[in-house]
């Protein structure tokens, strides 16, 4: 079974370009509704829609076409993958529905039971059921999920909620988007294609349980727009500019030279268009490093701004819980001009 030769992009990478998609909602009536504490202002992960006094509802929804062949594992991802918008915030998901296309004149419907099963381990893991889900005929299987959650409105993680000085610790490798195009083209090993489909399948939830023991800012998690996409996306959220260590940045094995011949997907192209408007590139920076920091992610790792004087400690405890590559990668700033900036500095 070659599940990814039934789609066209891979996974996070097949997201709508956010240029054409802000245009279109920016023509639509924004919501008005009091109740929606977290809304569309802010690009953050989830919504947050207050029920109560210290009561709300956090809700997300994430499907995407195949990242790895295997069904099974492609099934257990998406439920990562969407789950982890929830941890994002700060939130603990309660249930989810699935969302189902499929080709059932291209495809057995053994492929569909295997999807379906590794997101019930999956959520299983989480503690979460599925409780429901709706499918519909397409040409290509694509599969997700959307979760709800509840979360205690006053220590909801915002995407925008980082302060000046905060140091950004980044939780998993980057490169996912690259060993998936790899993995596809079958170029990446036996070794590195594991490692990649682990780190796709680790939940967020053991990360997202440390943070309320730091003194935390904004929390995002890195998905289809890259480390520079989201990164751009706190900058904007929190009226602040952010500077980069590159070659801090944790990358999965093998993710380089997979890069170098040329398994870069299209998503990750895009990213490095959308990013340009805030992005100042050092002289002579590598192309190939560039690429991985703007590589689109699926299920990628939280984007924690914390204290600086925390950030080697959340950083080591993160390390110790599983999410072995996790490391401080830079550290956000007031604006000088009043517009933000990320700047990338070629060094560790
Ligand atoms: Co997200
Ligand atoms: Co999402």
């Amino acid at each position: 079974m070659r599940l990814t030769r039934y789609t066209h992009g891979l996974g996070c990478a097949c997201k709508m370009r956010p240029q054409a998609l802000e245009r279109i909602l920016a023509g639509l009536p924004t919501p008005t509704d009091p109740a929606a504490l977290v809304g569309t202002e802010t690009s953050d992960d989830a919504a947050v829609y207050g029920i109560g006094p210290s009561k709300a509802i956090v809700q997300t929804v994430d499907f995407f076409t195949p990242v790895v062949d295997d069904p099974y594992h492609f099934g257990a991802i998406a439920a990562a993958n969407a789950l982890s918008d929830i941890y994002a915030m700060g939130g603990t998901p309660l249930f989810a529905l699935n969302i189902v296309c499929f080709p059932t004149n291209r495809l057995p419907l053994s492929v569909l039971e295997a999807i379906l099963k590794g997101a019930v381990d999956k959520a299983r893991e989480a503690g979460v059921s599925i409780l429901g889900g709706h499918s519909v005929e397409d040409t290509e299987p694509k599969f997700g999920m959307t979760v709800t959650g509840i979360v205690d409105p006053g220590r909801v993680y915002r995407n925008s909620g980082a302060r000046p000085g905060d140091a950004l610790v980044l939780a998993k490798p980057l490169g996912l988007g690259i060993l998936c195009t790899a993995m596809k083209n079958r170029m990446a090993s036996d070794s590195a294609a594991r490692a990649a489909i682990e780190t796709m399948e680790l939940l967020n939830k053991e990360a997202a349980a440390l943070l309320p023991r730091y003194d935390v800012g904004g929390v995002t998690d890195i998905t289809g727009f890259g480390l520079m996409g989201h990164l751009r996306e706190m900058c904007r959220g929190s009226g602040l500019s952010a500077r980069v260590f590159a070659r801090a940045a944790p990358i999965l094995p093998e993710t380089r030279e997979l890069a170098v011949r040329g398994m870069i997907p299209g998503g990750s192209r895009n990213n490095e268009e959308l990013v340009s408007d805030i992005c100042e590139w050092p002289e002579g920076m590598d192309p190939i490093l560039k690429s991985i920091l703007c590589d689109a992610q699926t299920s990628g790792g939280l984007l924690v701004s914390v204290a600086p004087g925390q950030a080697q400690a959340l950083a080591a405890e993160l390390r110790s819980c599983g999410y072995t590559f996790a490391a401080v990668i830079g550290s956000m700033e007031g604006e000088e001009s009043g517009q933000a900036r990320i700047r990338v500095i070629d060094r560790g």
